[in-house]
């Protein structure tokens, strides 16, 4: 379910504090459905804040956001059951086999127990785990411990999957076939929010969130970001989303407040 107009995820002002700390400052952003939307910034940016707020984990201090039409401060037990979330850690259970985890999630999520088989054979197999379905998650490495991650957290079909730095830890292959996957799901419909602290791989979302110090510095498109937000390079090399981020933050760090927004 999505509210009017195809939007997934919205939020206005959103705001969280930790006794005097602003971790999150006023973001205001739609996600529209189906979208690959990023939340790019540095460590301590405020991204996995703004994630477990969304995901209903964490209180909003202020603001409000709605969720595949849901209101997050009233209805947040009606969120988390149309969404998938994946957290910085993963959240599988090491020292429990792939099939005993996908059980496990298939069991918090109630699974239908018609469709547990199909949706646990589906999990396996877009894991690329059918030979380790009795092997420890511990012994697997960073790629296939991603991948069924991923998968337990979309046994339930979410509508909506939120991903909080999914690919730190794993090789550039495991990567590129794990942004395979996120394209497949986008394709069919589901959102996908994602942070990431890694500026290649934001050149990879339809749109991207810019944050800093808890604030939305900028949003758009990648292109709309490198041509809304022009930065001297030597003749012939094109400006990259890095360049942007860090003549953005420069601009910040000077001014110590907020900079002008591309609103894609
Ligand atoms: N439970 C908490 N109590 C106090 N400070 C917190 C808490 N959670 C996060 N923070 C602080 O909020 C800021 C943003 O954290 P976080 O959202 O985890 O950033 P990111 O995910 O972008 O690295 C950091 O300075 C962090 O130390
Ligand atoms: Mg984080």
């Amino acid at each position: 379910m999505t509210a009017p107009g195809g939007i997934s995820v919205s939020a206005r002002d959103l705001t969280r504090r930790f006794g005097d700390f602003v971790a999150v400052n006023r973001v205001t952003f739609d996600v529209r459905r189906g979208e690959v939307f990023g939340f790019l910034g540095p460590n301590g940016a405020g991204k996995s804040t703004t994630i477990r707020m969304l995901c209903g984990l964490l209180a909003p201090t202020a603001g409000e956001a709605t969720v595949a039409g849901f209101d997050l401060r009233t209805q947040a037990e009606s969120v988390k059951t149309r969404i998938g979330y994946m957290s910085q850690r993963f959240s599988l259970y090491e020292d429990l086999t792939v099939e005993e985890n996908i059980d496990f999630f298939g069991g918090i999520y109630r699974i239908p127990s018609g469709r547990k088989r199909e949706r646990k054979e589906w999990a396996i197999r877009m894991a690329g785990l059918s030979d380790h379905v009795r092997t420890r998650v511990a012994h697997l490495s960073g790629g296939w411990k991603q991948r069924l991650a991923l998968g337990c957290a979309i046994l339930h079909e979410p509508p909506i999957l939120f991903l909080d730095e999914p690919t730190s830890g794993t090789d550039p292959i495991s990567r590129r076939s794990f942004w395979d996957l996120i394209y497949s799901l986008s394709g069919g419909g589901t959102t996908v929010f994602l942070t990431t602290h890694h500026m290649d791989e934001a050149e990879y979302c339809d749109r991207l969130g810019l944050v800093y110090r808890g604030e939305l510095v900028a949003m758009g498109s990648p292109r709309e970001l490198k041509d809304g937000f022009p930065v001297e390079r030597a003749e012939g090399i094109a400006p990259t989303l890095e360049d942007v981020f860090v003549s953005l933050v420069e601009g910040m760090d000077r001014a110590a407040g907020p900079v002008a927004e591309v609103r894609g």
